[in-house]
């Protein structure tokens, strides 16, 4: 997956994902196409787990599908008109195939749950992000001529036993969920409502994920969750230990544990949360020259009124202070992040604060929304949605050439540098080139050699735009 200077909505690209073994004739087919966040990506490879175990294999080709089923995204209103207009796509194959099996999971299943199979005649089965051990029944249901759902959301499941099935090809680079849900309530969002509670996983499950993954040739693996940073096994909310004959886990420490798997492991984490985020995740970034030195840190606004409105639960200053002691720790570490225009409210001054704390962080990389109020949120509830569609989009307009502006000074800086990149592979565009990332996470493209994937180079730096950069071997 991409996510490197991406200021395109992430969540309207479905991706169609296949298993690398062959296929077995017998075997009945499924196609999965996944929308949305890494979440819902990691999820996809949960879902193709429990139901490659009930006898299925995944395949790329949609005509040859007994089941198809969309891993759904609800974070804006376009995510969700880009799956309701790829239902109305299969429209075609169940007229011609009334065997087929259409089913919708993720997010829009949980927020819409019945009313989807009503509205969507062309639905047979919903499952929501904490139902998927019921596929196989929900199917089976499904086969015996009935609509059949599922979107019972749990306080504890995390499918901590499930291996998932490796969907991405490359096999260099792995998502590995830490937390599921989330608990915060930031005003305009909708998680909270499709994703349920906030729970962490037991982290020996994730050590012993993470060193499969390293002994079967990944050399990556990004520890997923909506806010790594609240990540506490044997510990509740409050702080208090759960089992005092048990060790406790923060996310700091899970960091350490998958760190110390191999020095030749690179770990990432997405998404960090600015009220939440301690100085010792930072000094345990630095002590790890394999944690790599990248933080998103989504800020939504620069200002603090907005993001009161927002219920983000950090000012502009506390922001700031955050983004200090990130330089202070990890000197050169990249930062990325999350910005919303067009909020309830949100004046032309309030706008400009956010363009003015661009200036004083200068990040690395941005995905950049207009605000889309969301059914049932707090904002929804509390706020009209008063900034026009036009404002909206020139504000957006107005970030976006400021972040480009940054990206491209910020990959000017490499100019020259020499960078350890992990090769991923062939680049996309040219099979005489290769392309990989460097710890701070922006793809270069090089000239290939023998050197092989999975496989650390030193590449100098020569060119760049304000996505990539080329360079060659040294
Ligand atoms: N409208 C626009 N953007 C949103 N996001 C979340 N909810 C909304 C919404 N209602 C953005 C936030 C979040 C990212 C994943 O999506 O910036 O960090
Ligand atoms: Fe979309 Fe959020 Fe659900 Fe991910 S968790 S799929 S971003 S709504």
């Amino acid at each position: 997956m991409e996510y490197q200077n991406k200021i395109i909505d992430e969540s309207v690209q479905g991706t169609a994902l296949e298993l690398s073994h062959e296929l077995n004739a017998e075997a009945k087919k499924l196609y999965l196409e996944s929308y949305g966040c890494q979440m819902n990506f990691s999820d996809s490879e949960v879902v193709a787990s429990i139901l490659e175990r009930d006898g299925y294999q995944t395949t790329r080709n949609i005509d040859d599908a007994d089941v198809i089923l969309l891993n759904t995204c609800s974070i804006r209103e376009n995510a969700e008109q880009r799956v309701r207009n790829r239902l109305t796509e299969f429209k075609i194959k169940k007229d011609r195939n009334p065997q087929l099996v259409v089913g919708i999971l993720g997010c829009m299943a949980e927020r819409l749950k019945k009313n989807l199979l009503d509205e969507e005649k062309l639905v047979d089965l919903i499952a929501g992000p904490d139902a998927y051990r019921d596929l196989p029944n929900l199917i089976e249901e499904v086969g015996s001529g009935q609509k059949a759902a599922n979107v019972l959301l749990s306080r504890d499941e995390t499918y901590a036993d499930i291996s998932p099935v490796r969907l991405d090809q490359k096999g260099i680079s792995a998502f590995v969920t830490i937390t599921r849900g989330c608990d915060n309530m930031c005003s305009f969002c909708v998680v909270p409502f499709t994703r349920g509670r906030e729970r962490s996983r037991d982290p020996q499950t994730i050590v012993s994920e993470c060193k499969h993954l390293f002994d079967s040739g990944y050399r990556e693996v990004t520890l997923l969750g909506q806010n790594v940073d609240s990540y506490r096994w044997n510990i509740t909310a409050k702080g208090e230990i759960k089992n005092p004959e048990l060790p406790t886990t923060n996310f700091a420490q899970l960091m350490e544990m998958v760190a110390l798997v191999s020095p030749e492991l690179r770990v990432r984490f997405s998404t960090s949360h600015p009220k939440d985020m301690t100085d010792e995740v930072l000094t345990m970034m630095a002590k790890y020259p394999n944690i790599c030195p990248y933080i998103h840190l989504p800020v939504q606004s620069g200002n603090s009124d907005v993001l009161y409105r927002m219920n983000r639960g950090y000012s502009r200053e506390w922001y700031i202070d955050r983004i200090e002691a990130i330089k202070r720790i990890i000197p050169g570490c990249a930062i990325s992040t999350d910005i919303i225009t067009g909020f309830c409210g949100e004046t032309d001054q309030e706008h400009k604060d956010t363009l003015s704390l661009m200036d004083i962080v200068q990040y690395d990389f941005a995905y950049m929304f207009k605000y889309s109020e969301r059914p049932k949120t707090l904002a929804e509830r509390r706020f009209k949605d008063d900034v026009s569609e036009e404002i909206k989009a020139q504000r957006l307009n107005e970030i976006i050439d400021k972040q480009l502006a940054h990206s491209l000074a910020s990959n000017q800086r490499l100019l020259g540098t020499i960078q350890e990149v992990l090769i991923e592979g062939e680049s996309k565009r040219s099979n005489s080139h290769l392309c990989g990332r460097t710890p701070s996470n922006v793809m270069v493209v090089f000239p290939k050699t023998d050197a092989k994937k999975g496989s650390y180079v030193q590449v100098k730096i020569t060119e760049c735009t304000s996505a990539t950069l080329k360079g060659e071997i040294v």
